[in-house]
């Protein structure tokens, strides 16, 4: 098993898990990954992904990469996989040690959040390869770090270490490798604080093309603003304040 999957009631945190080949994605992997998205697409819920052995990814797998034919790139086979991570109702988290290389990166692109530890390598040394990215980087990245950045990355084939994957916002923060996962829970936590339906009509709002919007925006709100939850949370709030008021008012008269 290459994809090792716990599942939690708010979340579901999976590891990519082949330490003897740094994680590398192969057609096993991308067939759990599949199984993994019907699963969070079925019963949605935050989706930490990590990998074993110190290693996010380091890339697609070469030995099965080196055989493939036109028309297996044209199945997009990675892409496909990645784009449905993407597209979870839920925000998905990754947590990253060390090596993210070619499809690894890619997979983290496809992340809505990207922590790391200081050991972090990310970038796609595919042209080195004699091919290119085209799970994701050549859309993505420019996305999360400017067309400049992501060209800077993907015509180099260089890799970018933790600070300045920090620096490009590329990821969010970085953590000791003993406290990445404790990091990625905290996330995960204050995800399920909120409400689940509010987070993914955010989501979906934030995945939407520029042309739609506020169009989009204003279909996912006039829906949650029926939400019972919606006025459970608000009406919360305001008898909380009340109720504070009320107190500050005899704490005054004593
Ligand atoms: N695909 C297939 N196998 C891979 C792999 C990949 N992307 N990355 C690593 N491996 C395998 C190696 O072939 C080696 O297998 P072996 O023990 O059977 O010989 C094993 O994983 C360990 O790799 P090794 O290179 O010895 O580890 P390292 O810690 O010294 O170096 C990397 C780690 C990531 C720097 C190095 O493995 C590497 O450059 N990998 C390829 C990165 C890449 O180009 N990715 C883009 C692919 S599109």
């Amino acid at each position: 098993m290459t994809l090792r999957a716990e599942e939690l009631p708010d979340r579901v945190v999976a590891v990519l898990d082949r330490p003897e080949k740094r994680n590398a994605i192969d057609q096993e992997t991308i067939d759990a990954l599949h199984t993994l998205c019907g699963a969070l697409e079925a019963a949605p819920r935050t989706l930490i992904l990590t990998g074993s052995g110190g290693v996010f990814a380091a890339g697609a797998d070469i030995a099965q990469l080196r055989d493939r034919t036109a028309d297996d790139a044209r199945r997009g086979i990675n892409a496909l996989a990645f784009i449905r991570i993407r597209e979870l109702p839920m925000p998905v988290i990754a947590a990253i040690d060390g090596y993210a290389l070619g499809g690894g990166a890619e997979l983290a692109y496809a992340a809505d959040i990207r922590i790391a530890t200081p050991a972090l390598k990310i970038g796609n040394p595919e042209t080195g390869l004699g091919i290119m990215a085209a799970a994701g980087a050549t859309w993505r990245l420019p996305e999360i770090v400017g067309e400049a950045r992501a060209s800077d990355l993907l015509l180099t084939g260089r890799t970018l270490d933790a600070e300045e994957a920090l620096q490009w916002g590329l990821v969010s923060s970085l953590h000791p490798a003993d406290e990445l996962m404790d990091a990625a829970h905290a996330i995960a936590d204050r995800i399920a604080a909120n409400d689940p339906l509010a987070t993914q009509h955010t989501k979906r709002a934030l995945r939407t093309p520029r042309a739609q919007h506020p169009a989009i925006e204003f279909d996912l709100q006039a829906e949650l603003f029926e939400s019972p939850e919606k006025h459970r949370r608000m009406t919360a709030f305001l008898e909380r304040r009340t109720e504070r008021a009320q107190g500050d008012e005899v704490r005054k008269k004593r």
